[in-house]
């Protein structure tokens, strides 16, 4: 069992990452309409990623017999229309919720909550990965000189990008 504090910070969580995949999800439809097919890729199977994050902590919340409670999800926040802009968007997006995930492990440490501590941990490995991810995608960007043979290189390597989360997850208990 795990305390209320604990799972409304869980809950909130949800909510971020669940803002996280409908805002990933908006930017493919922004690139997928400019022609960046690639890279609207990219950014599709960052939403699934997302989601998956976010499953994966209610299905926790369920296998500790607490309530899941679903809160209005943002309308997606961003402005950007260039490649380079969407991925400094993204990054600094990552770096909040490296943040956030790094409250919840505080907090799991504090209340000697060793179950969520040790279902954390995950979240924050995979914030080292999300950083990384946007951050090479930016250094490749700028290597390329961000210009528009670049970006229509960049545009197909992206376009490679496979689905890294299992394609039956569910969130169910037991997952
Ligand atoms: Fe769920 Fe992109 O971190």
């Amino acid at each position: 069992m795990i305390s209320k504090k604990m799972s409304d910070r869980i809950n909130l969580q949800i909510n971020r990452e669940m803002y996280s995949a409908y805002l990933y999800l908006a930017m493919a439809a922004r690139m997928g309409e400019a022609g960046y097919k690639g890279v609207a890729n990219w950014l599709t199977i960052q939403y699934h990623e997302e989601m998956f994050h976010a499953m994966k902590m209610y299905g926790y919340l369920q296998d500790q017999g607490a309530s899941v409670a679903l809160d209005a999800i943002a309308r997606p926040d961003f402005k950007e229309t260039g490649v380079k802009e969407i991925f400094q968007h993204t990054l600094e997006h990552e770096k909040g919720v490296t943040a956030s995930i790094r409250e919840i492990a505080a907090l799991a440490r504090e209340e000697k909550d060793y179950a969520t501590e040790n279902f954390i941990a995950w979240y924050v490995d995979e914030q080292v990965e999300e950083e990384k991810n946007a951050t090479e995608i930016l250094q490749t960007i700028d290597l390329l000189g961000n210009n528009a043979q670049g970006i229509f290189m960049l545009n197909i390597e992206l376009g490679k990008r496979k689905l890294g989360v299992p394609s039956d997850f569910t969130g169910l208990a037991g997952h």
